[in-house]
């Protein structure tokens, strides 16, 4: 037979191929898996990011921006969008990105067990990974604890002049807003704001600066997010601002999540589904609630020593897509009662 006969040929061109896939060609190995992420997230998931690497090869590629520009891009890149996965904070965020058609729903039994229900969207078209409270912050050498209570009560006029708040637009607010809708009603809600108004609070720009300000004595009571505080007492364990949990005798403390979703064009679906089941895990969790000091979304994982300091807490157990649902409420809301 010779060796250029058509079977032959065939013969050493499954042998190369067979080889190229074993590696034993050198200079031949085959390109790794990857899943590209748009993320709005910027703090404390690399660990996580590069566990998922190690166990299954598969590389991220990631595009930060914040949430606007990255719905912006999916929006006009369409089907030709890169983008398997997108993450981003606040359920508001999350709602709107599955509204707009970003996001396709995921069936997927590991993440339904590791994410609680009211984490996640109800259409599963995205699923909380960490979750975050938004409570009362004190000034530990100038309030007593004991005359804090709900976030109703800070309509009170104790805090005249006291109170610092972030403005109305910003997601964390809103979306705050829009589960006090849910939960109470406009009107009801409308004269808790107005409650806040008439204590003229100053606005301040950022969850961060509204701890110095608490801490400086600028303000004595304000609303932030739970793990701003968490780093800044990791940086400075004497930093004179505690947490006080809003509402334990009701309904219990705001919280609101980040998460992530598979987009609606994704390339690579199998891996954008393999990825958010491995943040959804007890691994992975125990990564973000360690490094980025948020509340695990997967109740198994352990918070971090700082956060487990601040005690337990019962949270408002309200389904968070309500911030989604109620979003353009809220905003109508805290026109009508001037707050800015
Ligand atoms: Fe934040």
């Amino acid at each position: 037979m010779r060796s250029n006969s058509p079977t032959c040929r065939v013969i050493v061109a499954v042998v190369g191929v067979v080889a190229i896939c074993l590696g034993l060609v050198p200079g031949w190995a085959p390109a790794a898996e990857e899943v590209v992420l748009y993320t709005a997230r910027h703090y404390g998931q690399e660990k996580a990011f590069d566990a998922f690497t190690q166990k299954t090869g598969i590389q991220i590629k990631s595009l930060n921006g914040d949430a606007g520009q990255l719905f912006e891009r999916l929006k006009a890149e369409g089907d030709r969008s890169p983008a398997d996965v997108l993450i981003t904070v606040d359920a508001g965020n999350l709602w709107n990105a599955a509204r707009a058609g970003l996001l396709a729903p995921v069936t997927s039994a590991e993440l339904t067990r590791n994410i609680p229900a009211h984490l996640r969207d109800p259409e599963s078209r995205w699923f909380g990974l960490t979750m975050r409270a938004r409570t009362i912050m004190y000034n530990t050498k100038k309030v007593n604890p004991a005359d804090l209570s709900t976030y109703e009560a800070l309509g009170d006029p104790r805090w005249k002049g006291r109170l610092c708040l972030r403005s109305s637009g910003y997601i964390y607010n809103q979306s705050l807003l829009a589960t006090m809708i849910k939960r109470h009603g406009e009107p009801r809600t409308e004269q808790i704001v107005k409650g806040w108004v008439a204590n003229q609070p100053t606005i301040i720009s950022g969850d961060t600066k509204i701890l110095e300000a608490i801490a400086a004595g600028q303000c004595d009571v304000g609303l932030t997010n739970s793990y701003y505080l968490a780093r800044m007492l990791a940086k400075d364990a004497s930093f004179p601002v505690a947490p006080f949990w809003a509402n334990q005798g009701t309904t219990g403390t705001h919280v609101n999540v980040s998460g992530g979703g598979v987009t609606a064009h994704a390339k690579n679906r199998a891996a954008a589904v393999k990825l958010l089941e491995f943040l959804s895990t007890l691994e992975a969790q125990q990564m973000f609630a360690d490094t980025a000091m948020e509340f695990p979304a997967n109740p198994k994982a352990e918070t971090n020593p700082i956060v487990r300091a601040w005690g337990p807490f019962k949270h408002d157990d309200i389904g968070v897509a309500s911030a989604g649902e109620f979003q353009a409420a809220a905003t109508r809301l805290a026109d009508r009662a001037g707050y800015k």
